[in-house]
Parts: structure tokens; sequence; C-alpha cells
């Protein structure tokens, strides 16, 4: 008897370890998903991932269809003529920067070295092969090569009547760029895409482009890189130890210190060993394999959705002081962007209005996440009404300020300008639409998908009249007499 009751206790056992392992099987496989369709998926980690979000993510129907244009929405173009596109285009999907690479190293040593329990979790981690190398430092991927080229595809689909052959061939696009090799590559991969619509094949750009289009592009940072020669901007933000107290403060706080521990447990490493650094690299790690390679890491089985919504939090945290609402210079800083912007809308406007061709109907600008964040700043979009801070994370939940939806890779904004015919002399014949990321984004102003060009420069009149590029960004003169006398 006490054999039997022993026998069937062990197997009631038996059961339930059999049930824990698989059921911690299954969470371990499967709780991150890069499909997010599958209906296996709990949540899909992708979505957190911030500024190295894919463009897919926010757009999943390019999953199935990576030229599929977006239809479902009211474009003017059915009632109206586009006359002028202006884009801010930033660059597609790159290989992590040398910082990233130095600490993801850091980390996965570490691991090897002093993980204590072979877990299948740490062996995975233990056999990842760490490919990238120093050389690879930010540069443009194969995939963000096809991003744009992609997005080329769609945005001359989009307005076929912008984007025409004739236009192309005489240098009636134009192409602004970065100098940085990501968007000097990513504009030659947008052009070669562009070339492939008008030709229906694959053609290089090297060999005489004359008698295809005109593939010329113009390298200006104080436009795409205007943060690096914003001297009031470098000097208060980006060499100020203290600038990003509540970036540092969110990484000690109770919400990080709770991922800290998880991970730490997970990994049988001592939590002293890790800190939030190494675990948001770990975590860009699981975005970058996926980006680049299309492969679900073991990097991103450290994750589960809490710990993913506090990861995104500390990169938004990090957006929004550096680059958004945090501190006003951030986004005075791109004064000299919304003015070359507007200035080239004037021109199309009164181009038009004097029935004259439109010189430039279409500018590309291809830069940085950098670029574009304090620009829609600037213009007052995705503005909380409370600041995102280190107390606030719980707050913050459905805050508008959310890195992954705003500049993913090939994130794009869109100034679309058009004539309208109109009944009365009264009504409006210059309209304006903007699109973030191929989307209609409402105007902060009225919430509408569309606005009169009068109207919407109205609404930014103390932009044009007091944001200077110059003023703004020139450090108060010490008088270094009376500093002295002092
Ligand atoms: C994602 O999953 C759905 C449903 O399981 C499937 O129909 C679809 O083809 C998958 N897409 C990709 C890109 O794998
Ligand atoms: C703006 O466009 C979006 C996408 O088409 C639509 O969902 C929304 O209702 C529109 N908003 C207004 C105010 O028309
Ligand atoms: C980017 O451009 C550089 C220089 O033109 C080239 O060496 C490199 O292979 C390019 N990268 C990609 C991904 O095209
Ligand atoms: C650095 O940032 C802090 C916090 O915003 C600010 O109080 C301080 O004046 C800044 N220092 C400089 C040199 O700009
Ligand atoms: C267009 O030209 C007319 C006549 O010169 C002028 O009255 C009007 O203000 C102009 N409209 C715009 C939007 O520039
Ligand atoms: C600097 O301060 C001194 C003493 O207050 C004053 O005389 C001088 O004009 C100031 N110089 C400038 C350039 O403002």
């Amino acid at each position: 008897m006490n054999s039997i009751f022993l026998r069937r206790s062990q197997a009631v056992f038996n059961i339930v370890l059999f049930l824990l392992i698989s059921m911690a099987h299954f969470c371990y496989s499967n709780h991150f998903c890069a499909n997010s369709s599958a209906a296996f998926c709990s949540f899909s980690l992708t979505t957190y991932f911030g500024t190295k979000t894919r463009y897919e993510d926010v757009n999943p129907y390019l999953l199935e269809d990576p030229l599929r244009v977006n239809r479902d929405q009211e474009l003017l173009s059915d009632s109206c003529t586009p006359l002028q596109m202006i884009a801010v285009i930033r660059h597609g999907t790159r290989y992590p920067t040398k910082k990233q690479i130095k600490k993801l190293k850091q980390i996965h040593k570490m691991i090897k070295e002093k993980a204590r329990m072979d877990t299948e979790l740490v062996m995975d981690l233990k056999a990842w092969e760490m490919w990238y190398t120093d050389l690879m430092d930010g540069q443009l991927v194969t995939k963000g090569e096809e991003d744009m080229k992609n997005l080329a595809v769609r945005l001359a689909s989009m307005y076929p009547s912008l984007y025409t052959h004739e236009k192309f061939k005489t240098c009636q696009l134009k192409f602004i760029t970065s100098s940085k090799h990501r968007c000097v590559n990513s504009t030659t991969a947008f052009i070669d895409g562009l070339v492939q619509n008008y030709f229906g094949h694959q053609k290089t750009q090297v060999d005489g482009l004359t008698d295809v289009g005109c593939a010329q592009y113009v390298i200006n940072d104080e436009l795409m890189r205007f943060f690096d020669h914003c001297p009031k901007f470098l000097t208060y933000i980006e060499e100020n130890d203290t600038a990003m107290h509540q970036v540092d403060a969110f990484k000690e706080g109770p919400e990080m210190r709770r991922v800290l521990k998880k991970i730490a447990s997970a990994l049988h490493l001592p939590v002293k060993n890790i800190n939030a650094d190494l675990i948001q690299v770990a975590f860009f790690t699981c975005s970058f394999e996926l980006a680049i390679k299309n492969e679900n890491s073991p990097w991103c089985s450290l994750f589960e959705e809490e710990d993913s919504k506090v990861l995104e939090y500390l990169n938004d945290l990090k957006q929004y002081w550096k680059r958004g609402y945090g501190y006003d210079i951030n986004s005075r800083s791109s004064c000299g962007l919304f003015h070359y912007i507007f200035k080239s809308l004037d021109q199309a406007v009164s181009e038009s209005n004097s029935s004259q061709l439109i010189s430039s109907p279409v500018i590309l600008q291809f830069g940085h996440a950098e670029t574009l964040q304090p620009l829609l700043a600037l213009m007052g979009l995705f503005k909380d009404e409370e600041p995102l801070d280190a107390n606030n994370f719980a707050r913050q939940t459905h805050r508008k300020f959310r890195s992954g939806r705003i500049v993913p890779y090939a994130a794009n904004l869109l100034f679309v300008l058009y004539h309208c015919e109109t009944a009365s002399t009264s009504e409006e014949k210059y309209q304006i639409q903007l699109l973030l990321n191929e989307k209609l984004l409402p105007f902060p102003h009225s919430e509408k998908n569309v606005s009169s060009y009068q109207e919407l420069k109205e609404q930014y009149s103390s932009i044009f009249q007091s944001c200077y590029f110059k003023d703004e960004c020139e450090l108060p003169v010490i008088n270094k007499t009376s500093a002295h006398e002092l």
C-alpha cells in the first residue's frame, strides 16, 4: 500500500513536472513573436523597440507586400492637384554603433564567463555568435537599402504626377542628405528604387545615369545635422553631464531595478554585474537581429512585456530630453530646417499662383531620427500634457510620445502641397497635408487631416517671426571684463 501510494504520487509528480516543463518551454519559446499576427503570440516585443523599430512594425501590411500603398485614407490627390512634396526621411535599418557593439561584447562575455547555471536560455546565449564588428559602426545594412528602395517605389506610386520620369530625368527631384554614410547610402538606395520603378529592373547608378535620370545629391549637414552645428545645444545638452538627469534617475529607479533583478536571475548572474545600459543593449540586440537578419535571437527571450515597456520608456525618455520637448533648444535647433521647408513651399505657391512651372516639385531630405524628432516637436506634434520624467512611467502608459511609432527606421515626414480648383475666389486654393510614415498626420491646431496653406502659416507665425537658427543657437556672450570684476 505504501509503495502504491508512493508510485501514485510519483506519477502525479511526474505529470506536474511535465506540465511545468512544457509550460516553461512554451513561455520561453513563444512569448516573443516576430510575426505579431500569429495566433499564439500573447504580445509582440517588436512594438517596444523605440528608435530601433522596423518600419514594418509601424505599417504591418508591408510584411506581406513591401510595395503596397496605403490607400485607406483620404489623400487630397483625388480632388486637387499635388504641386509639391517635401520629405524628411530617416535612413533605413542600420548596424549597431561601435559603442553599442562594445557593450554587447561586454555582456556577452560576462554571460559566458559568469553565468552560474546552464539553463536552455543561458546555453543559447553562450552559443550565440558575436558577429558584429567595429567596422559596421552604424552603417546602413542591406535591409536598410531595401527600406529605401521600397519607400521610393511607394511614394512614386502614391504621387505619380510628382514623380514622373520626365521630372526625374531633368533633375527636378532634389536630393539633400546628411554626410553620414548611412544617409548617403540611403539616398543612393532611394534613387535606385526610383530607377527600378521607372525601368522595372535593377540598374546601378554608377554606369552613366545620364540616360536614365538624375542622381545628383547634395550633402548639407547644417540642414540635416543641425544639432551638430548648434553651439547652444552642444553646450547645454550634448556636453552637459546633468542634462539627462531624468534618464539617469530612471535607470536607477524602481521599475528598472525590478527588470535588472529579474534578468540577473534569468541569467544566473549577480545583479551587481549588470546595469540598465547593458540590459538595454541586450534588448537592442534582439531588435537588431530581427531587423537585420529577420531572426528571433535568444536575446529576445530575456524580455517579457513588462520589461519591454520599461526599456521602451527608457529610450523614449532619452529622446524626449535630448531631441524632444524636454528642453526648448532641442526643437529650436531645427528652426533652419523648418524655414527651409516653408521657404520651398512658399516658392511653389508663388510659382503656381503666377502660372509658372514648379521649380522643385519634389525635395527629398535624408537625415536621422535626431533630425525628425526636433522638427516634430517644433511643430507641436506628439506633445503630452505632462512631461515624461523618471517618476511617471505608469501615468505615461498612453503617452503620445512613443519613438517607435514616430521615428522607426526609414521614418518619413511628408509635406504635400496641393492646388485645388475652387468655385469662389474666397476659398483657399492652396491646401496642405502632412503624412508621417505614409499615414495622414492630423495638424495639432485643428486635429484635421488637411489645412489651407494660409491657415497653417498663421498657426506657425511665431516660428516664422522669431525662430532663427543663428539666434537660437548662439551662446550668450560672456562679458569677460565684467565677469572678472565679479
Ligand atoms: C504571420 O502569421 C499569420 C497567421 O499565423 C500568417 O498567415 C502569415 O503568413 C504570417 N506572416 C509572416 C510574414 O510570416
Ligand atoms: C484622418 O485620417 C485618418 C486616416 O485616414 C482617419 O482615420 C481620421 O478619421 C481622419 N481624421 C479626420 C479628422 O478626418
Ligand atoms: C555604402 O556606401 C559605401 C561607400 O559608397 C560602400 O562602401 C558601402 O558598401 C555601402 N553600403 C551599402 C550597404 O550599400
Ligand atoms: C546642464 O543641465 C542642467 C539641467 O538642465 C542645467 O541646470 C545646467 O544649467 C546645464 N549646464 C550647462 C553648462 O548648460
Ligand atoms: C495669387 O495672386 C493674386 C494676384 O496677383 C494675389 O492677389 C493673391 O494674393 C495670390 N495668392 C497667393 C496665395 O499667393
Ligand atoms: C563688459 O562689461 C563692462 C563693465 O560692466 C562694460 O564696461 C563693457 O562695456 C562690457 N562690454 C561688452 C562688450 O558688453
